[in-house]
């Protein structure tokens, strides 16, 4: 029997009530569901809006029923429309008349405004938690491989030399603004709605405030239309979601090129590789591949939440009732891709030496060749051109320019002499490097410090 049962003279049709429903997703939030009316019913008592001693009943009777569910000796209806009307519902049969007086001057409007938003501060604390644990772990292994030389790339061709500290530091700067990314949204998703009623706030005497601190958020909204349907905070979450999948999911791609039997920088512990049902030798990343793949799902959340806001008018409307399933899916994958990423990435082998050849192939050191004209005087773009005779050359001759004889040289440029060979080393180049922000160990060091010193600050 539904609570809203005065008006009507029929029972909901039990298709529409399935369809109608939100149970079966909105359940997961009962604890803060009860914690929301906790806080109502003390500041009702407090108010005189309802007696005391009904205030205290409520209350008991609440914690007594978010036990029940916990230790699961209190089940969920799953015909019932939501959590909110099923918490009622069972405190009203529990407490009769009194368990009546709970939704006074409330709405499920607000009510719900409330829960998402408290569910959410609690999942984005996680969130915020497991990408942290992912940032150390990063910086851990950086701290480790300063001198590793490995080759950096533009297009997925061989580029300059970087090494392995500094490529991972790239991706500590990408979770480092998720981070900041947030705590942005849940600054804005901490100001507290109930208190706005079904749209135009009430008629008794509340003390929004008071909620407020009771629950723990920074303020209360200021417009009550506002306050019921506001869902920036959601699609907000999930464009910062959206990005950390998107930092996953570049680095994911790395680590499936880095397994290739071409390439081989990395192998994964066998307890995050799987096999092949029919060929014997596979080891395949698709740990890798799965959360790659989920950021197709985090995005779609977002699109979806976008699309359900679009055009609709105030204030609360049921489509927003849709919000759930999308951000809470948003939060989910993200959680688990972390938790699994993490481990994977922790007990992943490092090959060195193949990293180091692979730097050594490719003609890595062009650059460093041409910049070393350039410091004797010659324009760069003149540089630029002899060094790529060199590199023509070197092809035909089938040589690297490590190997090439000092007369090719002296034959493209009279500047050439002995020094090019150092000049154009591997240990060389990454060390030359050392301009603020760039991979040479001595410039590593500045940024593993800026890192420390940036994630102390973030707490
Ligand atoms: N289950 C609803 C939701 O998630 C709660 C609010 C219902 N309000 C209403 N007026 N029907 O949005």
């Amino acid at each position: 029997m539904k609570m809203w049962t005065g008006r009507f003279s029929k029972e909901l049709d039990k298709k529409t009530n399935d369809f109608n429903s939100s149970i079966s997703f909105d359940h997961v939030m009962f604890r803060v569901d009860i914690e929301g009316s906790i806080a109502h019913a003390t500041m009702l008592g407090k108010q005189g809006i309802i007696p005391q001693n009904d205030a205290d009943s409520i209350v008991a009777e609440l914690k007594k029923i978010s036990e029940d569910l916990e230790n699961g000796s209190l089940e969920f209806d799953w015909n019932a429309e939501d959590i909110h009307m099923f918490v009622e519902q069972v405190l009203t049969e529990r407490l009769g008349d009194v368990g009546k007086r709970l939704h006074t001057g409330r709405s499920r409007n607000d009510q719900v405004a409330l829960d998402n938003k408290m569910y959410l501060k609690i999942q984005t604390q996680e969130i915020r938690a497991l990408v942290k644990e992912l940032v150390n772990a990063l910086v851990t292994k950086a701290e480790k491989h300063t001198l590793t030389i490995m080759p950096g790339y533009t297009h997925m061709q061989i580029a300059q030399p970087v090494t392995y500290a500094h490529h991972l530091l790239a991706y500590v700067q990408m979770f480092l603004r998720d981070i900041e990314r947030l705590d942005d949204c849940y600054k804005r998703m901490d100001v507290m709605p109930l208190g706005s009623g079904a749209l135009a706030s009430t008629t008794y005497p509340i003390d929004r405030q008071l909620v407020c601190d009771m629950l723990g958020f920074r303020e209360i909204t200021q417009n009550s239309l506002d306050g019921v349907s506001d869902r920036d905070y959601c699609i907000e979450l999930n464009s910062a979601l959206s990005l950390v999948m998107t930092h996953l999911s570049r680095f994911c791609e790395e680590v499936i090129t880095w397994c290739t039997s071409e390439v081989k920088f990395v192998e994964l512990d066998d307890a995050f590789a799987t096999g092949s049902s029919i060929m014997p030798q596979k080891k395949n990343p698709d740990i890798a591949e799965l959360i790659r793949g989920k950021t197709g799902r985090v995005n779609g959340n977002m699109i979806t939440l976008l699309t359900m806001m679009k055009g609709l008018p105030l204030a609360y409307n049921k489509d927003m009732q849709e919000d759930k399933q999308a951000i809470f899916d948003s939060v989910e994958t993200v959680k688990l891709c972390l938790k699994t990423f993490i481990p994977m990435f922790e007990t992943m082998n490092e090959n060195t030496q193949k990293m180091r050849a692979a730097a050594a192939k490719g003609f890595i050191n062009a650059t460093d060749c041409a910049d070393y004209l350039t410091k004797k005087g010659v324009p760069f773009r003149d540089a630029y051109k002899c060094t790529g005779q060199l590199v023509a050359l070197c092809i035909q001759k089938n040589c690297t320019l490590e190997t090439l004889p000092l007369e090719d040289y002296k034959a493209a440029n009279e500047i050439f002499d002995e020094d090019i060979y150092k000049a154009i080393d591997l240990q060389t180049c990454v060390e030359q490097r050392k301009a603020a922000g760039g991979p040479a160990p001595e410039a590593v060091a500045v940024q593993l410090e800026w890192v420390k010193a940036k994630l102390d600050q973030l707490g």
